[in-house]
């Protein structure tokens, strides 16, 4: 018997508690998987930072990247691997890097989701830079932040173009407020965006290649408890509607791990945040969800690594646009649109390699997550985060979190990947 071994990459930071869990069950799963007059085997492995030579072959077949929106040797690594070494990252770098919240709006502005109204302002100050005082004064046009305010509406948010992590996000109730906001905004390039409400319901939707998770959100409480238990507090309409738009989004974007924040308003759901590759995979804010994402993050990197998932090389948007038109309903559109974007994840092949290949993925990850090494990998991400006194008290919290996720899988199996 001969054996091909797919080697998966994790590229990570500060990442502690799941590449843990990940290489564990992965170990435990002991896949074999014949194929071709050979048989599939797979490592999982730390990737470390070193200077290399761009003609030097990348050792993976897939890429789970944690690190490269900031750190820029790794994503220059990751780009020439693409190129030249046929490696899947996930997510595609170029996008990472150059799509910021604003175009993401744009474009799916151009769709015609119900972005809530967006203008972009210039800054409030500069860094002193060559040519910068003739440009502005020959044609920056003063303009009256009043007027912008009152053609927006109140509330509204002032946030920066390119926001992430609750950076410069403020909220302004009347014109005051938001001269105040501006006043403070530095040189952050801002967007005013009318803010959505009165609203009922906060969602994050979490997309790892076609696999989805619905979490409601509360973003005034503390981190931990963020990331809501909630069950059941979408109908299936309301769903798929979350469902259509985070795939779009998602395959759009060649953004394999990405997640979209939707407000539903009196009328529809607005998509309000949904620039975001690469979002926070850590026990201590997913907890509950944290088991869901491992094993996501299983399937879909075995499946890419299996069958030599080629990376779409350019994000051809083209498709999208010519899918909707005038005369369509938001549902029609996302209905269209989610199409492709179920084409571009290989959707049914997908379903087809996880039923075959990962059935016994949800039995060992249950196990898995009633170990002791899972409880050490939880309290070891605990550690990183908490002060001394409170490193017992929140091992516990979201251990008892993760032992309600068992419980609750257990009496109610899943269904499919
Ligand atoms: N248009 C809006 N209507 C209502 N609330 C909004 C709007 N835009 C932003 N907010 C509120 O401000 C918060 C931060 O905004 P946003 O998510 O766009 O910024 P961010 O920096 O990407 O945040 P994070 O990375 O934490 O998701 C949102 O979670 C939401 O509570
Ligand atoms: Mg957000």
């Amino acid at each position: 018997m001969t054996y091909d071994t797919r080697r998966i990459g994790l590229s990570l930071g500060a990442d502690i508690c799941w590449p843990i869990c990940y290489t564990e069950i992965l170990h435990q799963l002991d896949l074999r998987i014949p194929t071709d007059g050979t048989t599939l085997r797979f490592e999982a492995e730390r990737m470390t930072i070193e200077p290399f030579d761009l003609r030097q072959p990348a050792p993976y077949s897939v890429v789970i990247d944690r690190l490269t929106h900031w750190y820029h040797t790794t994503r220059e690594w990751i780009k020439k691997a693409v190129l030249m070494d046929d490696v899947y990252v996930f997510n595609n770098p170029w996008s990472v890097q150059s799509v910021e919240k604003h175009t993401s709006y744009a474009a799916m502005m151009k769709l015609g989701l119900p972005v809530p109204d967006t203008w972009l302002i210039p800054p409030k100050e500069y860094a002193p830079q060559q040519d910068l005082r003739e440009t502005l004064e020959r044609y920056a046009r003063y303009f009256d932040l009043g007027e912008i305010g009152e053609e927006l509406g109140y509330p509204l948010y002032m946030k920066p173009y390119d926001g992430g992590g609750w950076r410069g996000v403020s909220r302004a109730d009347d014109e005051e407020a938001l001269r105040a906001a501006y006043e403070m905004s530095g040189r952050l390039v801002m967007h005013l965006q009318a803010g959505v409400d009165p609203f009922d319901l906060f969602v994050r939707c979490v997309g790892l290649g076609p696999q989805l998770r619905m979490v409601r959100y509360d973003p005034s409480a503390p981190l931990h408890d963020r990331y809501t238990m909630d069950r059941d507090f979408l109908d299936s309409d309301d769903a798929q509607i979350l469902r259509d738009m985070t795939l779009t989004i998602n395959a759009f974007f060649g953004w394999d791990f990405n997640s979209c924040e939707a407000l539903r308003g009196s009328e529809a759901w607005h998509p309000i945040d949904f620039a975001n590759p690469c979002p926070d995979s850590q026990v201590t804010s997913l907890h509950y969800h944290f088991p869901w994402l491992i094993k996501a993050n299983l399937r879909w990197s075995l499946f890419a690594a299996a069958t030599n998932r080629p990376m779409r090389m350019n994000l051809d948007w083209a498709p999208f646009f010519e899918a909707v038109d005038e005369e369509m309903t938001l549902k029609e559109r996302l209905s269209a649109t989610a199409a492709i974007a179920r084409e571009r994840f290989e959707t049914d092949r997908f379903e087809e390699f996880c039923h075959e290949h990962l059935a016994h993925l949800d039995e060992v990850t249950h196990a898995f997550f009633g170990t002791d090494m899972a409880r050490d990998a939880v309290r070891q991400k605990v550690a990183a985060m908490y002060p001394p006194h409170e490193r017992e008290e929140f091992t516990e919290l979201f251990w008892a979190r993760i032992q309600t996720w068992r419980t609750e899988e257990a009496n109610n199996p899943p269904t499919g990947p």
